[in-house]
């Protein structure tokens, strides 16, 4: 889809139809304004009328502010998609990002699977502005955001592609093809490396899985970075709980549990598409948690990368096996400024926070706000803090070994995951990491804002704006 942006009037921009905002109460001349009337048109949030007649979209909207901005673009263009308007016209002087992002965010479906395809007709979207709008800024604006929610929407693909058809060698596949198309560095760990690196806990939650788990570390190096940033992500391709099984309802949908992955992945496109100046490291495990004889199993000790000993008491609380492995790989490799890991890690986080925020926690404030600051301000990504309390890692204790693997408490979940994870970030790096539990919003039934249902491509918002920021 092409997105334009012109110094013109709305009148003297060609397209199939216009979309006009009533900002609720106060946009005063309305072309249309009896027949809104007639039909009721309220002007809240969530409101639209197509004047077919005329060629023109209503779309109402509480507040000129970005969120509502983004949720109204994704409502109109959706109300759209199978008509026959193809080019599309919109006047605005600001906020080019959400139009931009709400657009093409709202645009998307996963028809992978279905026989009948859906055929997208929107071709083209003109933004009309006044002369007082510099046009390279915003145009510059305009290509970050189409950059950042195309990474959105193929991140989105990838999670919800089926685990048989997406599995850690086809994770590889991705990271090999989007590393040459961009030009990136492509480092892959297979199970003779891995265990050559001593990654014993994520080796042995992927053992009874037919498929060969991986480590992926993929790179974006330009010449004078601003920063070096480490992203590591839980790319569990299936959790099935291994032998603490999950129950059949809690485990339909658990091909999400990629989803960190996937949105590293995500997000080095759009860092590599946007050429930014920071030095960004992807790293990524991919393992399928799966049942069989070769299972690991509760009551298992196992050794992680650092040396330190966990206690196995539930084979389903794998993900921070695995991020504990790779976060020390993350570490032996690369000296970075900050170290980040995305991951569906618990289902507490989703019980505290509800599904559409992410959890955030770390040892530094300042850390944690410059995820928090981006979250809200730019990216349209809910986010909120979590706090770590000495009380809450008491109860990771171990009677046999350094650590188990989940808390003895029932509260507090994502907390405890969260210090667990803590437990395998070097002294010297400590106010340098900050984790996201997405287990929320990675994955909703239901459509939300500008999300689909099924994936949403958490995080690759987030992180995008926070690496723009960092690259200024
Ligand atoms: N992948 C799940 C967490 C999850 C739950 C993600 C719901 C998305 C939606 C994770 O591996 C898991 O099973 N965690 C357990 C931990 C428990 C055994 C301590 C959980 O949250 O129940
Ligand atoms: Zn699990
Ligand atoms: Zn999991």
């Amino acid at each position: 889809m092409k997105i334009e942006i012109v110094n013109k009037s709305i009148d003297k921009v060609d397209a199939s139809l216009e979309i006009i905002f009533i900002v609720n109460k106060k946009t005063k001349d309305i072309k249309d304004k009896k027949l809104l009337k007639k039909v009721g048109f309220n002007k809240s949030q969530g409101s639209s009328y197509l004047v077919a007649s005329k060629d023109r979209l209503y779309v109402g909207i509480d507040n000129f502010k970005s969120f509502n901005i983004r949720t109204a673009c994704a409502k109109a263009i959706k109300s759209i998609n199978n008509t026959k308007y193809s080019t599309i016209k919109i006047a605005s002087d600001k906020k080019f990002r959400a139009i931009v992002e709400g657009f093409i965010l709202g645009l998307y479906s996963f028809d992978k699977y279905k026989s009948k395809k859906s055929n997208q007709k929107i071709e083209a979207i003109t933004i009309s502005c006044s002369k007082d709008v510099d046009i390279k800024s915003a145009l510059d604006e305009i290509n970050r955001a189409k950059i950042v929610a195309e990474a959105t929407n193929y991140t989105r693909d990838m999670v919800n592609t089926s685990p048989d058809d997406f599995y850690p060698a086809i994770m590889e596949e991705e990271a090999v093809k989007l590393a040459s198309t961009h030009n990136l560095d492509c480092n892959i760990l297979d199970v003779k490396a891995l265990k050559k690196e001593k990654m014993n806990t994520l080796l042995a939650v992927a053992r009874a899985s037919r498929h060969e788990p991986r480590v992926i570390h993929i790179s974006h190096k330009p010449k004078n970075p601003k920063a070096v940033i480490s992203i590591v992500g839980k790319g569990l391709t299936y959790d099935s709980g291994g032998l603490s099984l999950k129950p059949s309802d809690f485990m339909v949908s658990m091909k999400s549990d990629k989803s960190g992955g996937c949105a590293v992945l995500g997000i080095m496109q759009s860092v590599a598409k946007m050429n930014l100046d920071v030095e960004v490291h992807g790293f990524i495990g991919a393992v399928e948690n799966m049942i069989g004889g070769d299972a690991y199993k509760p009551d298992d000790v196992l050794v992680a990368k650092n040396g330190k000993t966990i206690e196995v008491k539930n084979t389903d609380a794998e993900g921070r096996l695995v991020l504990a492995d790779v976060l020390c790989y993350a570490q032996q490799e690369i000296e970075a400024d900050y170290i980040f890991d995305m991951a569906t890690l618990t289902g507490a986080s989703v019980v505290g926070v509800g599904e559409y925020t992410t959890s955030v926690m770390g040892n530094s404030n300042k850390a944690i706000n410059r995820v928090l600051d981006v979250s809200k301000k730019v990216s349209g990504e809910l986010a909120t803090k979590l706090d770590f309390n000495p009380y809450l890692k008491a109860t990771l204790k171990s009677n046999i070994a350094d650590i188990s693997n989940i808390s003895s408490t029932r509260y507090g979940g994502a907390i405890t995951a969260g210090l667990f994870l803590s437990e395998f970030i070097e002294e010297k790096n400590r106010k340098k990491w900050v984790h996201l539990d997405i287990a929320g919003p990675a994955f909703v039934s239901s459509a939300w804002g500008e999300n689909p249902s099924g994936a949403s491509g958490a995080g690759v918002r987030i992180m995008s704006a926070m690496l723009e920021k960092m690259a200024k």
